[in-house]
């Protein structure tokens, strides 16, 4: 990719514009914060790790919406973290204003962007980037299932000892106490994770891969988690850029799949050069499609 920008220049977006310039993802990757020289200040320190880690990617920092201008990706890191014992909606008002200015921004400066939403809820942010921008879906989806499925297999590598080279795990939903881990596609090396874990384990890692965010938001008290975040961004920035064809899940705008319409939630999709190229539609068992509508319901609730 030409080039990258970072709206919102906080650990998230910090972090995810070290793992994207040392992968060298793009040529250029803008911050776009609210305080200039500070935003610069945090481009120059990641730029200045470039002959260390041996990259090429021009890092740049600006408080100017204009320094997006052509980019070929946005990526919304901006707004309020959660604070413990907050649920990830009780911050829809306010990042919803903050994403309404970023929009016009955006369709001001690089129109023909893929929007990636990282800022909670997510969901709900989704939606109305795809409602305000009036892009076609391929070019807007947002984070959560690389990250919850990414929780889900470390505690299953934590639970089995084996490594977590060979966990492949896949949680769908809403990005919120509702998700839906699919116990049914957790395997290791092809082998289901029943074969290794009796019941009751199982339904205590998907407790703990659906309050996984809440866990590390209680420990830290002052920040969300962050690595885990920017590394999931950085695995769909890298499908996109590099134009792989992965199948990820991520949060996707729904035209009827999983009988659910006008809607965002997590689904596997795959990911390329356009953006969302094919949201994939899984033979689900009536338990699995109840558990998604009600995490469905849960998004659709937030959204009005
Ligand atoms: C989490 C926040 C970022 O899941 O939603 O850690």
């Amino acid at each position: 990719m030409k080039k990258i920008t970072i709206v919102g220049p906080g650990r998230v977006g910090e972090s995810a514009a070290q793992i994207i310039a040392k992968s060298e993802l793009c040529h250029e990757l803008v911050l776009l914060g609210l305080e200039d020289e500070e935003t610069r200040g945090i481009a120059l320190d990641v730029q200045e790790s470039a002959p260390l880690f041996d990259f090429d990617t021009h890092v740049t920092g600006s408080a100017d919406p204009a320094a997006m201008s052509g980019s070929d990706l946005v990526i919304f890191t901006a707004g309020l973290p959660r604070k413990p014992g907050m649920s990830r909606d009780e911050l829809a008002s306010a990042n919803l204003s903050v994403l309404r200015t970023v929009i016009d921004s955006i369709l001001r400066y690089a129109p023909n962007a893929i929007l990636l939403l990282v800022t909670n809820p997510v969901d709900i942010l989704t939606y109305y980037a795809w409602k305000w921008t009036g892009w076609p879906r391929e070019r807007i989806l947002g984070l959560s299932g690389v990250l919850d499925s990414a929780r889900m297999a470390s505690f299953i590598a934590q639970e089995t000892g084996f490594s977590v080279h060979d966990i492949n795990t896949l949680v769908i939903g809403g990005h919120g106490d509702a998700m839906v881990p699919l116990i049914r596609y957790a395997c290791i090396n092809g082998i289901p994770i029943d074969q290794f874990l009796d019941e009751n384990t199982i339904a205590k890692l998907v407790e703990h891969t659906r309050k996984g965010g809440a866990e590390i938001l209680a420990l830290k008290k002052t920040s969300s988690a962050y690595d885990s975040p920017a590394a999931s961004i950085a695995i769909m920035v890298d499908s996109i850029a590099r134009n792989r064809q992965r199948i990820l899940p991520c949060v996707a705008i729904l035209e009827g799949e999983y009988g659910e319409n006008d809607i965002a939630m997590g689904v596997p999709v795959v990911l390329a050069k356009n953006g969302v190229s094919r949201v994939i539609e899984l033979p689900l068992r009536q338990e699995e499609l109840q558990a998604l509508a009600v995490s469905a319901e849960a998004v659709r609730k937030n959204i009005k």
